[in-house]
Parts: structure tokens; sequence; C-alpha cells
């Protein structure tokens, strides 16, 4: 039997989130510090899971594995129709925090099962997989997460065009988990209700956030940190005044403030989940995340992505 190997890792939003819903540029960067593997064999026998949560046949996986299930059954369809699979999985990645957990998953597995199968998906074919789980997951994704969780640069996505950006030297981040469960659903949700009743209101927020994403742009290509920083800021506000922040996600800003990050903001949905501070460099990221453990943070990790070549 070949062992498939597939590997993805968790993403975050550095700009754009709940814009991006509307149209707006939204900005991720891959998070290479919190990676996911799984392994496959193909089997002529029922699929079987095994991982931190479940082990077992796929189909008696308990509800919260419905997008794993989904991936399973997605990869074998396209790569081996009418076999299972034997699926492994290992991920560093915590879940419903807005970092990819699901779609990092669903990306793993697909490419260990054709990898099992001797199959090489293309970026396209791998896309539309790892969305099919993603449906079961989230309902409606916008496909951003399908593409951060594999990306190995910064990206843009655009409905439905995703944009590697260049970086023009190290970028050093922390993220921040507030350690409360995300509520990606409610929040978009609220901001929808929010600009039913306050539309320019709202319109005026949408812009500004588009715009954070636009500039950050250039910035990343000038290596512009300090400016990119100050729109951290500021979109944290401008978010925090759509209502998707938190009493825990402001006070871990404010922690990454005091320990003189350029710029932090929430990241991902809101209303639970994870900050991300931008550092001047890992010794700076290190202490920034202590900051952040020292406020609360059930965990704070520290990340870079590397300047393009
Ligand atoms: O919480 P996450 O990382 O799944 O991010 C959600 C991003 C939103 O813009 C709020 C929603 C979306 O589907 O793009």
């Amino acid at each position: 039997v070949r062992i498939g190997v597939g590997r993805a890792h968790g993403k975050a939003i550095l700009f754009g989130e709940h814009a991006v819903v509307y149209g707006a540029p939204a900005i991720s960067l891959p998070v290479h510090v919190l990676p996911v593997i799984a392994n496959a064999t193909i089997t002529t026998g029922e699929s079987t899971i095994s991982s931190e949560l479940y082990r077992g046949p796929a189909a008696t996986a308990p509800e919260r594995l419905s997008p794993v299930v989904a991936a399973i059954d997605a990869g074998l369809d396209f790569v081996a129709p009418g076999s299972s699979a034997h699926v492994t999985i290992y991920s560093d990645i915590p879940y419903e925090r807005g970092l990819g957990s699901s779609a990092a998953v669903a990306a793993a597995i697909v490419s260990a099962i054709a990898d099992a199968a001797g199959v090489r998906l293309s970026p396209a074919e791998r896309f539309l997989l790892i969305q099919v789980a993603e449906r079961v997951a989230h309902g409606r994704p916008s496909g951003m997460d399908a593409h951060g969780v594999v990306a190995d640069t910064v990206i843009k996505f655009q409905r439905p065009d995703v944009t590697p950006l260049i970086v023009a030297r190290p970028l050093h981040v922390v993220i921040g988990d507030s350690g409360v469960p995300g509520a990606t659903r409610q929040a978009v949700g609220s901001v929808r209700e929010l600009r039913e009743k306050f539309p320019a209101k709202v319109e005026a927020l949408v812009a500004r956030l588009a715009g954070y994403a636009a500039d950050a742009e250039m910035q990343l290509a000038t290596g512009d940190w300090a400016s990119m920083g100050e729109n951290m800021w500021r979109a944290h506000a401008t978010l925090a005044q759509l209502g998707v922040s938190s009493p825990e996600l402001d006070t871990m800003v404010n922690a990454a403030h005091g320990a003189g990050a350029l710029g932090a903001k929430m990241t991902g949905g809101g209303i639970g989940g994870c900050v991300i501070a931008l550092a001047e460099n890992s010794a700076h990221a290190k202490d920034i995340a202590a900051a952040l453990s020292a406020a609360g943070a059930a965990n704070a990790w520290s990340t870079w992505v590397e300047a393009s070549k």
C-alpha cells in the first residue's frame, strides 16, 4: 500500500475580514507554525478516521467531524471512485479561532488521498475539493481560507481571484488566541443587520476596511511596516465599530500596544477568536507574545513570512 501525505497550515487575515463579504479585497498570511499533516491509504473496506478528536469508522464519526468526512468522500470520489480510505490527521491549529482549521484539515486530507492514489491535484482541483468540505463546515465559505491554508506567502483574495503579493522583507507577526471560540457566522449576520439599519454608516466602514487592504499591497511590497501597523490599529477600531470585536480581543490589542507592536487588530470573523500583532523582528515578536499571554491569551504564537525571492 502506498501511504499518501498531505500538508497545509493555518492562516490569519491581515486586512479585509467582513469587508470581503461585500466584494472588498482581503489579505491573508500563512501561519507556518500551525501545521496540519494527514496520511492516507486507499482501501476497499470502510473509511476510517484517526485524529485527536475521534478514532473509528467515518460512517459513525461525530457531527463536528462532518467536514472531515466530506473531505474524505470528495477526495475519494475524485481520485479513486468506489474506494475507501484510512485517514490519520495531525493538526496544531485550534478549532474555531478564525485560523482556518477546517480548511487546512480538508486540504491535507484531499492531498493525502490524491497522493495515496498516485494522482497529482492541480491547485484548482484541490481548491474545489477543499470547498466541498468548507461548505459542510461553514455553509457559504468565501474561498479565502481554502486558498490561504495552502499559500506559501501573503495573498490577496478578491472573489473569485487570488493573487500572491510581494513581501519586501521578513514579516514578523504574533497571533494571540483569546481562547474564546470565534463566531464568524453570527458576526457576519450582525454586520448584515447593522447594514440594513444604517446602510450609509456601514458602507463607509466597509470602504475604510477595503482601503486598508488596498494600502497593504504597496506597504508589503515596500516593507513599510510603520504605515501598515498604523492601519492595523485603525482597522481594529473600524471592526469594533461594526460590532465584531470583544472585550478579550480589545484587551489583547491594548496589550500589543503596550508591548510596542507596530500595529494590532482582531483577525477573522471576531466576537471571539484571535488578534494579529505586527512586530519589528523575531525578538520583538517574542516580547509581544509574552505580553499577550500576560493579558490573558490562551495561546500566543510568533510566526513570520519570508521576503519574496
Ligand atoms: O473567521 P474566519 O477566519 O473564518 O474569517 C471570516 C472572514 C469573514 O470575512 C468575516 C467572513 C468570510 O466568509 O469571508
